[in-house]
Parts: C-alpha cells; sequence; structure tokens
C-alpha cells in the first residue's frame, strides 16, 4: 500500500512537474473540431480516428514521435496509442450517455520513469476534456456493437504498425478494432468488407475541415512562419563562401529552437549550385560552398504542430551574377503576379497557370526555350517542364503539403506560392546558365479580395536580398574551436 502511495505520487509528479507550453491549441479547440466533425457526418454513423504508430529508428530507439494530424487535429492528445471514436448521436453504455469516447495509453511507471509522465485516463478527462476517457485495456471488451450503425467511418490500415509489449497499444486497438467491425483482412475489394464500413467519407470531411484555418490556428501558423523567415533573414546576413551546407541548415534549425519552435516541418532543403536543382535535396553535405554559387534554401519551423515552408535563393557571396539575376527576376516576377491574381474564389489551378506562363515566355526570350509549344518545353524523359519541373502551390497546416481539396480559393485557406527554375548542369543550353537553381517560396493567407504574404519579413527582391547580406550577422563572433 506505502508503494502505491509513492508510485502514485511519482507518477503525479511526472505528469505535473514537468513544464508544458501554455500556447498549445486549447482543449475548446478541438472539442469545437470534434463537433465540426460530427456535424458532417452522415446519420447514424460512427467515426474512428487512430493515433499515429511509433516508427522504429533502429534497434531500441525510435524516431521522435509525430501525432498523426487528424488524431491531433480532433483531440490534442500528443502521445500515441490511442483512439478516438466519434458518434454522430449519442450513445448510452452502462446508463452513461456520450458522444465521444477515448482510449488512451495506461500509466507505466517503468516506462514513465525513461518516457516522462503519461496522460492516463484522468489525465485525459481532465487535460483533453473527453470524459468519456478509458485506458487501451479496455477497449477490447468495450461493450459496443459496430454492425448497429448506417456506417463506420475510418481510415484504412496501412499495416506498418509494430506490436510492442504493453497490452492495449495502438497494435492490439487497430486489431480489436478490426474483429469488432467484422474487417475481412488482405480484402482489397470493397464488396468482401461490411457494408457499413467506409473509408473514404472520413478523409473528405477532414480535408474540408483542415484546408480552412481558424484563427486560433493562424496564430500557430503566423508564429512557424515568421519564425522561419527570421531564419531566412538572419542566415542571409551570416551566408560566406566556405561554409558548409550543413552548417547553413544548421543556423536555420538553431534560430528556430532559439523561437522554441519545436521541429522542422520537412526535412531541410539546403542546395548550393547543382545540387539546388535536386528539388528535395535533403543531404545538405557539400562541405564548402563556393563563392559565385547560388544557394537554395528551403526551410519550414513546426511551431506546436503547425508547419511554414519558405525558400529563399540567395548568391553565396553576397551579389547575383548578370545570369542569376535574370533568372532570379523570372522567378520573382511570376511568384508576384499569382501573389497579386491569388484571392477568394480563383482556381487554385489559375496560380500555376499564371507562374507557367511567365516562366515560359520568358525562358524563350532568353533563347533557354525555343518556344512555348509543348514539345520545346517538355523534357521527354521526365514528361515535365524542363525547367519549371513542379507545381507552384500547396495548403500548409499540420502537413506541409497539408489536406485540400484544391478546387476554388476560400477566405482563411493558407498557401505557397513557389515558382522555380533549375538548370542543372548538361543542359541543353548555353553552359553560362549551368547550375543555376532559384526557388522563391513564400506563405499566404487567402483573403475575399486578396491575400497576405505572412513571410514578408524574409526579403524577396534580389536587389532587397543583396542589401541585407551584407549587414553584420549575429554569428560573426559565433567561433568554435578547431578540432582537425
Ligand atoms: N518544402 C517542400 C515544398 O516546398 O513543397
Ligand atoms: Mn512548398
Ligand atoms: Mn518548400
Amino acid at each position: 500500500m506505502k508503494h502505491l502511495a509513492l508510485a502514485s505520487l511519482i507518477l503525479l509528479n511526472f505528469v505535473s512537474l514537468a513544464q508544458k507550453p501554455t500556447d498549445y491549441l486549447s482543449s475548446e479547440f478541438h472539442a469545437e473540431r470534434r463537433a465540426a466533425l460530427r456535424k458532417k457526418m452522415p446519420e447514424n454513423s460512427v467515426a474512428v480516428v487512430f493515433s499515429g504508430p511509433v516508427r522504429n529508428r533502429a534497434n531500441d530507439v525510435n524516431y521522435v514521435y509525430h501525432q498523426d494530424p487528424n488524431f491531433y487535429y480532433l483531440t490534442g492528445h500528443r502521445e500515441p496509442h490511442a483512439v478516438l471514436l466519434v458518434f454522430k448521436d449519442e450513445q448510452k453504455v452502462k446508463g452513461k450517455k456520450f458522444d465521444e469516447i477515448i482510449f488512451v495509453r495506461e500509466h507505466n511507471a517503468l516506462m514513465e520513469l525513461y518516457e516522462g509522465g503519461r496522460l492516463g485516463q484522468e489525465g485525459a478527462k481532465e487535460v483533453l476534456a473527453i470524459d468519456a476517457a478509458f485506458e487501451g485495456t479496455q477497449f477490447g471488451k468495450f461493450n459496443l456493437d459496430f454492425s448497429k450503425f448506417d456506417k463506420v467511418l475510418f481510415y484504412d490500415f496501412e499495416n506498418d504498425v509494430r506490436d510492442t509489449n504493453e497490452e492495449g497499444d495502438l497494435y492490439d486497438l487497430i486489431a480489436q478494432f478490426k474483429e469488432k467491425i467484422g474487417y475481412n483482412q488482405g480484402e482489397l475489394m470493397v464488396e468482401a468488407q461490411p457494408n457499413n464500413l467506409d473509408v473514404a467519407l472520413l478523409d473528405f470531411f477532414m480535408t474540408e475541415l483542415r484546408e480552412i484555418k481558424t484563427e486560433d490556428e493562424l496564430d500557430l501558423l503566423r508564429k512557424a512562419i515568421n519564425i522561419s523567415a527570421i531564419g531566412q533573414v538572419e542566415v542571409m546576413k551570416a551566408m560566406q563562401p566556405g561554409m558548409s551546407e550543413t552548417e547553413v541548415q544548421g543556423m536555420h534549425e538553431f534560430i528556430y529552437k532559439k523561437y522554441r519552435a519545436e521541429y522542422e516541418g520537412y526535412p531541410s532543403i539546403v542546395g548550393a549550385g547543382h545540387n539546388g536543382c535536386v528539388l528535395h535535396y535533403i543531404d545538405n553535405y557539400k562541405p564548402a560552398i563556393e563563392d559565385g554559387e547560388l544557394i537554395l534554401m528551403d526551410l519550414g519551423a513546426e511551431y506546436h504542430g503547425y508547419t511554414a515552408d519558405v525558400t529563399r535563393t540567395i548568391p553565396v557571396n553576397g551579389t547575383f551574377s548578370p545570369e542569376q539575376k535574370l533568372i532570379y527576376d523570372i522567378v520573382y516576377d511570376a511568384q508576384q503576379a499569382a501573389a497579386d491574381s491569388c484571392k477568394a474564389g480563383l482556381p487554385f489551378y489559375k496560380l500555376y497557370d499564371i507562374t507557367a506562363e511567365i516562366v515560359n515566355n520568358r525562358l524563350v526570350e532568353l533563347g533557354l526555350y525555343k518556344s512555348t509549344s509543348e514539345k520545346d518545353i517538355v523534357n521527354p524523359e521526365t514528361g515535365r517542364n524542363r525547367y519549371y519541373p513542379h507545381g507552384c502551390c500547396h495548403h500548409i497546416g499540420l502537413d506541409v503539403h497539408d489536406k485540400g481539396i484544391y478546387d476554388l480559393l476560400q477566405p482563411n485557406m493558407v498557401i505557397t506560392i513557389e515558382p522555380g527554375i533549375y538548370i542543372p548542369e548538361g543542359s541543353p543550353t548555353d553552359p553560362k546558365w549551368w547550375n543555376i537553381p532559384v526557388r522563391i517560396e513564400d506563405d499566404y493567407l487567402v483573403t475575399e479580395d486578396g491575400c497576405e504574404n505572412l513571410s514578408i519579413r524574409a526579403p524577396r527582391k534580389a536587389e532587397e536580398i543583396e542589401k541585407t547580406m551584407a549587414e553584420p550577422s549575429v554569428f560573426t563572433d559565433y567561433v568554435l574551436p578547431d578540432i582537425d
């Protein structure tokens, strides 16, 4: 008994002593999002959303845990091994009424000794404000007949969840759920499954919800974007030939952490010269970036789950060469034209068309394309526009490529506009253009009559970049001992 009391005291301390940010989304926000989902759900239905799996890195080390964005959006729960059930209509079990239930990890003194406190059932009630909170170990026996619902909405399983030694883990929750709903494992045909199962509708509803940001979400996005833009400014000031790509990446990420953004929203892309032409280059290895090169830096801080996505391309020595400037200005003009047209009601695809028209026409003027006809701009090996081979815009939010229907722009969407031109060595053009990569990427809040550039703090115009690069840097005196 005495031991038990001591254990509870220790657990209590683990939970209560650990400081947590005070600006997480509130439990009211998540409750309101569950209510919004419930409103969209069809009559007599239940939605079942699982937490994200723990990913093993190697041996006994796991990757830093990243919560499933849908689960996070609906609960605010940051721990693994949990499942949320949202009911369209109020349910009655053992005399109690509820329209949502969550099953979370139970306390485990040994695991909490290593990993810190878990919410547990009581914590889930208190912190997540979900009254019907239970432990994962109770899910299997929980008396709920899924066959009575007209629709059971869930995301189909990826079969990529490892079994752990703990009872009631995500592996168990999924296996028990499959059994409860009569899921026919290995059957790809929809007809082979019970006819009330639906693996499409939940994603549609979550997309409709998540593509429009609430004011609370905008606060976090603004913060993540501001931090990322400051990172770009400070790196512009610090940039010197001879630095490594790794070091440049480190400066951005140090600044994120300095402002207490927990993570990067995606692996940082820092590529000088030819490396910048690799669209998602994440080696960031080049030991000494060269005088005369352009360096492309596509990075985004993640603040309380919400990620920025900002790219700047700058001349390592502080001055654009004439060829670099010509290409840079095309990308700038393409981005600016798209931003000028961006407002509620515009079809999403028009943004790409606006940028592509400018890029293609101007590359013809410079002689890089013979004409704007498809045969002259499409690289037959990739099937893409040779020098502008990617799309220009996507939603950002809890995912860097956030959920969206990509139809008409609507107020309170947050999107990127990111045209680019990449001319790798060996391209069928005058070698003076080789190894010029340019991408400019900003994050925009769509409004009724325009859009607001949320990453405006990072200079975009070539002349402004050169001016910023001439300013003194906080990193100048940041000299570490030689270890060679
Ligand atoms: N950072 C990936 C992208 O720009 O879409
Ligand atoms: Mn992007
Ligand atoms: Mn990007």
